[in-house]
């Protein structure tokens, strides 16, 4: 441990969706500037993520928004310790700029290369925005592409306890924002909509009832479907903000107590959320309420770090970096990268 510098400062690069950014992070919790280029308005006018697209725009942005990140962050790259990049899971295309980008990078400053797994970013979120929070505890991960309760027992020593077997939480809420007309990006547009609607509609609670730690929601999501078309077909109305609120309560009620299952089996009281849909006020409020009521800490980051963004690989990248866990220039894109 001797040989690590007191300040470590990392520059992360994540590219694995539709976000290119940027971050320069101090010693795993300190930002010193967290730059996103969204590519949301793009992807909108073809109700979702185009992977083609996607590797194009972070192509014509990176250069620019570690520009930017290094800017605000007050530093040239000679003040760098080492190049952060996630190199998966993610979309195959995406993830290869930020990767090639990072090895060109740590070869010309001649500083180590961190390769960062993207789950494992959103998980140390919550070491940004609590500077006190530190494991074992247990984490709730819901993204677009993944639903899975992770026992952190240590910084990067996570037990997958559970996921879903077919879609995520965030792919659920996009699919049923596009059928009840709501477009894309659907989670943020079905929590809005909720807040005007009542959960009148009783859509199934799936996985409930089984032990265990896996999740499902194509079959909540055909539910939907299915009410959609019954109403149509006797001629009924639908009410937008009431199938959000329905839909939304079943995913909440779900998520929040597999959550407090696993707690309670594993005898741990510190709960965190991480991932895109963690920025979900029913889910916020839902948890932070049981934990309440268990007695149990729980973190959840602020909005800007629950969605994509290059700080929480930096974070990530610090405890790597601690370990001496370096890639070299061999890294490769794993798009199906698990835990
Ligand atoms: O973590 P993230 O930014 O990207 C992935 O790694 O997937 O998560 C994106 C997902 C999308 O499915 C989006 O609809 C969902 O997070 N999301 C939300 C909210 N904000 C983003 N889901 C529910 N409520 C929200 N407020
Ligand atoms: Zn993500």
């Amino acid at each position: 441990m001797s040989e690590i510098p007191q300040t470590v400062k990392i520059l992360a690069i994540e590219s694995s969706c539709d976000e290119t950014a940027a971050s320069v992070v101090e010693n795993g919790r300190k930002v010193l500037s967290n730059v996103i280029a969204s590519q949301i308005d793009v992807h909108t006018l073809y109700g979702g993520v185009v992977p083609e697209i996607a590797s194009r725009k972070h192509l014509e942005c990176v250069d620019q928004v570690i520009t930017e990140a290094l800017k605000q962050a007050g530093c040239t790259y000679g003040d760098l310790d080492a190049v952060a990049v996630t190199y998966g899971p993610g979309l195959v295309g995406a993830l290869l700029v930020g990767v090639s980008e990072a090895k060109a990078l740590a070869y010309s400053i001649d500083k180590p290369l961190i390769a960062v797994h993207h789950m494992e970013g959103h998980i140390a979120a919550n070491y940004i925005s609590r500077p006190d929070w530190e494991p074992p505890f247990l984490c709730l991960v819901v993204s677009g592409g993944h639903t899975e309760l992770i026992l952190v027992k240590d910084y990067g020593e996570n037990v997958f306890l559970g996921g879903t077997r077919d879609d995520a939480a965030g792919e659920a809420f996009d699919k049923v924002a596009r059928a009840i007309g709501l477009g894309y990006p659907g989670g943020p547009k079905i929590s809005k909509a909720a807040e005007e609607g009542k959960c009148t509609i009783p859509f199934p609670r799936p996985c409930l009832e089984e032990e265990g730690f896996d999740f499902s929601f194509s079959g909540l999501k055909s539910a939907v479907l299915n009410y959609l078309n019954q109403q149509k077909m006797m001629d009924l109305p639908v009410s937008v903000p009431d199938v959000a609120a329905s839909f939304q309560q079943a995913v909440v009620d779900v998520l929040v107590e597999k959550t407090m299952q696993a707690a309670g089996q594993f005898g741990i009281r510190k709960i965190a959320l991480a991932g895109g849909v963690s920025a979900n006020r029913a889910l916020r409020n839902a948890v932070s309420e049981s934990c309440r009521k268990n007695g149990y800490d729980l973190s959840v980051p602020e909005l800007i770090l629950c969605t994509d963004n290059a700080a929480m690989i930096g974070s990530a990248a610090y405890y790597l970096y601690r370990k001496k866990e370096f890639a070299d220039l061999r890294l490769n894109a794993l798009p199906g990268l698990t835990f």
